[in-house]
């Protein structure tokens, strides 16, 4: 099938490479940021994913030639499918903002010429494909054309996870198909002809909300585990087992209850935030979703809470003088994303609560700097920030290192040298990732979910 997919992100970019890899379809790719293109076109892969670049290197090579990429919104009247992948950032008051979806609508109505299908897989509210339908036909009656368009609305959610995204797409437990015409989901079924089994269709509506109860009730099981982290730290009690002794029920499942600074990145919050605003504003509160986003907000401050028992002075009301070790800054393993990465949050919140101390961070996608030098000059805080090469760097006199994110490298440092390197000895592990009883007798250590050993 001929597919144009409008937007190269995570999801768009993703979708293109492994459409054209496994399914064969003809996929041209657009998307409004030339430079993005220019490096897309040339075989650079904008993103850090694993196994993106060389599978779009593959799949751009001249003998394959099922992907292309472009900023011209001409490139997608002749596709049988356009699908829609641009981002759909959370507004101040929760709500989603669909700017980007519906510009994307008013670009399509510009140039289609013949009936054509759009499939939504951002993720997007219950009641977008309808506004996206009136936006298009609306500049569809101010072309005065001589002949009628219709234009059909499906939604396509997508489920990948950062990280993991190429054998998520590749891979999937499900493909959720929601459209309410039979053309749209003839056409989507035939895009995903080599998944028939995993797909399920189902309506419109019912898709769009499939995929935002699907992020909040995986959310909602990380909150529900940090939610008893205050209470077992009180009382001695080890929430890592008592997560696996609850986990191996497989009606409960071990995946998504590991306890951790809160969950980031660029959509369970912002899905969170988002299914409780439609809920409240079309009908009453929802106090599940309401709990999930403030224990998620409770979660994150539970390194600082560990460096101010350390570390406050109680004759100035501040944090003693010290130098603190962020190790991580990503929102997860296996990627560059700092969007909502807890990592972040604690920096500046550390920094709020006391202006005088120094952070020094390492992240192994030092790519990320790029990203972060921005944020931080923006947030006026960037004169408290020194950029590390390595974790040993990072180490080098600091009082206490925060591990953030779990990235697997950490655990083959050298935790000897780590401790010559650092002039104190607290070592607060948010993500319990390392040996609880060799840490214990190393270093004053803190683990996420496990008690506090005084040494
Ligand atoms: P992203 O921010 O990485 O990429 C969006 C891209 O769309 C950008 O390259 C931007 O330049 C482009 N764009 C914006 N407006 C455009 C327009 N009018 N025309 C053409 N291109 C345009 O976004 P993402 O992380 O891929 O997320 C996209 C959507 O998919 C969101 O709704 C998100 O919630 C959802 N989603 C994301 C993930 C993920 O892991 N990131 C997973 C599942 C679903
Ligand atoms: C998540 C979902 O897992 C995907 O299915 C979905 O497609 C995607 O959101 C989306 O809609 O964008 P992603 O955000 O990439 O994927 O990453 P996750 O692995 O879900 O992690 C999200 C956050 O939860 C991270 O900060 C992670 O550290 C945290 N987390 C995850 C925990 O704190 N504990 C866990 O047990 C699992």
């Amino acid at each position: 099938m001929k597919i144009g997919i409008i937007g190269t992100g995570y999801v768009g970019l993703v979708t293109g490479v492994c459409l054209a890899r496994n399914c064969k379809h003809d996929i041209v790719c657009i998307d409004i940021n030339e430079e993005k293109i220019e490096q897309l076109k040339s075989g650079i892969c904008p993103i850090f994913e694993p196994g993106l670049k060389t599978l779009l290197l593959k799949e751009n090579s001249e003998e394959n030639g099922y992907l292309n990429f472009s900023t011209s919104y001409f490139d997608l009247c002749d596709r049988d499918m356009i699908m829609i992948a641009v981002g759909t950032p959370q507004r101040e008051n929760g709500s989603t903002d669909l700017s980007y979806i519906l510009d994307c609508g008013k670009q399509i109505a510009q140039v289609i010429t013949k009936d054509t299908y759009i499939t939504i897989k951002s993720t997007a509210p219950v009641g977008t494909a309808d506004k996206l339908k009136n936006i298009i036909d609306d500049v569809l009656a101010d072309r005065n054309l001589e002949y009628p368009i219709n234009v059909y609305i499906s939604s396509n959610p997508e489920f990948l996870k950062e990280g993991s995204a190429i054998e998520d797409f590749l891979n999937p437990a499900r493909i959720v198909i929601g459209a309410d015409d039979s053309e749209s989901k003839e056409r989507l079924l035939t895009i995903y002809q080599d998944y028939k089994d995993k797909c399920f269709c189902t309506d419109v509506k019912s898709a769009q909300l499939i995929k935002y109860a699907a992020n909040s009730f995986l959310a909602t099981k990380i909150s529900f585990v940090n939610s008893l982290i205050p209470y077992c730290e009180q009382n001695g009690i080890n929430l890592q087992d008592v997560v696996y002794g609850m986990g191996t029920d497989p009606r409960i499942g071990d995946k998504f209850l590991k306890p951790g600074p809160g969950y980031g990145g660029s959509c369970f919050p912002k899905d969170v935030a988002s299914l409780c605003y439609e809920i409240q504003s079309t009908s009453s509160s929802y106090e599940i979703l309401d709990s999930v986003n403030l224990i998620n907000r409770r979660s994150k401050h539970w390194p600082i809470t560990k460096v101010i028992d350390e570390f406050y002075d109680d004759n100035t009301g501040k944090l003693k003088p010290i130098t603190v070790a962020i190790f991580g800054l990503a929102f997860k393993p296996y990627t560059d994303d700092i969007r909502c990465s807890s990592s972040i949050d604690c920096i500046v919140d550390l920094i709020d609560f006391d202006s005088s101390t120094t952070i020094k961070v390492f992240d192994p996608l030092s790519k990320t700097y790029d990203a972060l030098k921005s944020y931080f000059e923006r947030a006026n805080i960037e004169n408290n920030i020194i950029y590390s090469d390595d974790a040993y760097d990072a180490a080098y006199n600091a009082d206490v290192i925060i591990v953030m994110t779990d990235w697997p490298q950490f655990l083959a440092l050298n935790m000897n040298k780590i401790k010559c390197l650092m002039k104190g000895d607290v070592f607060i592990d948010s993500r319990s990732m390392f040996d609880y009883d060799y840490m214990s007798t190393m270093f004053n250590y803190y683990s996420i979910g496990k008690p506090h050993k005084v040494k």
